[in-house]
């Protein structure tokens, strides 16, 4: 491999050993039924078969696994095609040239890899942008101005700003279905959540993973859940991602669906639900043979919107497992920990837990 390094390679410390299981796999779930009408615009759920099912079906699939699959979710294949285009196309050029939209401390977008992170950890090369362009954030805890984020664009690629654009305001109103998917199966009005996202501040990556002479020694991404509300990610046929099953706790590899995306819960939905839908852990790992492309669209509410259980679903019975934290600030503190790969714990929910 070109860049290769032996020192970069470390064994993984305290890695589970665990046994991976073909059997049972994430569900899919068909959307065509909704694909060609707006939720929020139909007034009489309960005529619609199709919809109550999918609704069930939905529900099931997030409380079981935290992960799913759609197919026929009405992202025209061309703009996957032509994002994964210029994806082989960016990540194909040079270090040094895509260094130069090299993310620092004052603006987290553009690339970065693990080399220059130092993270000897996670196998991959990455650029983030914002999927609004531009975003409005707070970019570190503590600044009281929240600063616009600014996108960079690899100047020898002039294509590249409009493909992602593009294929961001699709996946954008994908994202907006399945949220109202969601706050129908938890039993409130299909648009109950829309307005958190009404700024919303979702980013975008673009994750390669070089062929790795190397595999058992290194993951793609080490195990993680994500912050966010939700995840669509996109993916090639290479597979590598692994999802930690709830029944019984073991690492399912998840089979590439290319066309298709796949879905999972973020730690927002699990604190808006209490817990009824949780965020699943994963992890990624890498091929000795082929490289693999994969985009997350990470479906983030706006900066200013504060996180709690819902009020509908707390009552006596179940009382609010969760303070109520700031999506802004808790997001900027986990990201400046990881930029400076602080040696502190990271962020996460269940500091707001009510024991
Ligand atoms: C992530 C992630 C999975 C993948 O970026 O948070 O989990 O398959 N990626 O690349
Ligand atoms: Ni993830």
């Amino acid at each position: 491999m070109e860049d290769f390094d032996p020192a970069y390679i470390q064994p993984i410390e305290h890695r589970p050993i665990l046994l991976i299981h073909e059997a049972e796999g994430i569900p899919i779930i068909d959307l065509s039924s909704i694909t060609n009408n707006h939720l929020s615009n139909e007034n009489d759920h309960s005529n619609n078969n199709n919809l109550t099912s999918l609704i069930t079906e939905i529900g099931n699939a997030c409380e079981k696994w935290g992960f799913f699959q759609v197919i026929n979710h009405g992202v025209p294949l061309e703009k996957l095609e032509e994002i994964e285009l210029i994806g082989r196309k960016f990540f194909a050029l040079s270090k040094e040239e895509k260094r130069k939209v090299g993310r620092d401390e004052h603006n987290p977008m553009g690339y970065y890899d693990s080399e220059h992170t130092k993270n000897v950890r996670d196998w991959k090369q990455v650029f983030d942008f914002t999927a609004r362009d531009p975003s409005i954030i707070p970019v570190y805890p503590g600044d009281l101005q929240p600063k616009e984020l600014i996108n960079r664009w690899p100047q020898s690629l002039p294509e590249f700003r409009e493909v992602t654009r593009e294929y961001a305001r699709e996946v954008e109103k994908l994202g907006f279905k399945l949220l109202e998917l969601i706050a129908l199966s938890l039993g409130l009005a299909a648009d109950r959540l829309n307005g958190y996202f009404k700024d919303h501040a979702s980013f975008m990556r673009l994750n390669y993973y070089p062929a790795c002479p190397a595999p058992e020694l290194v993951l793609g991404v080490t195990r993680h859940k994500d912050a966010g509300a939700l995840t669509i990610l996109a993916e090639d046929d290479v597979g590598g991602l692994q999802v930690r099953r709830k029944s019984d706790g073991e690492w399912v590899s998840v089979r590439p669906n290319p066309g298709a995306f796949t879905i999972n819960v973020g730690d927002i939905i699990q604190v808006w639900s209490n817990d009824r839908y949780e965020s699943v852990e994963h992890r990624v790992m890498v091929n000795s043979e082929k490289e693999r492309l994969s985009i997350p669209f990470f479906f983030y509410p706006a900066h200013y919107i504060m996180i709690k259980p819902l009020e509908e679903i707390v009552d006596d019975q179940n009382p609010p497992k969760y303070r109520e934290y700031n999506w802004g600030v808790f997001f900027a503190t986990k990201r400046k920990s990881n930029f400076k790969k602080l040696n502190v714990e990271n962020l996460q929910i269940s500091h707001f837990k009510i024991i």
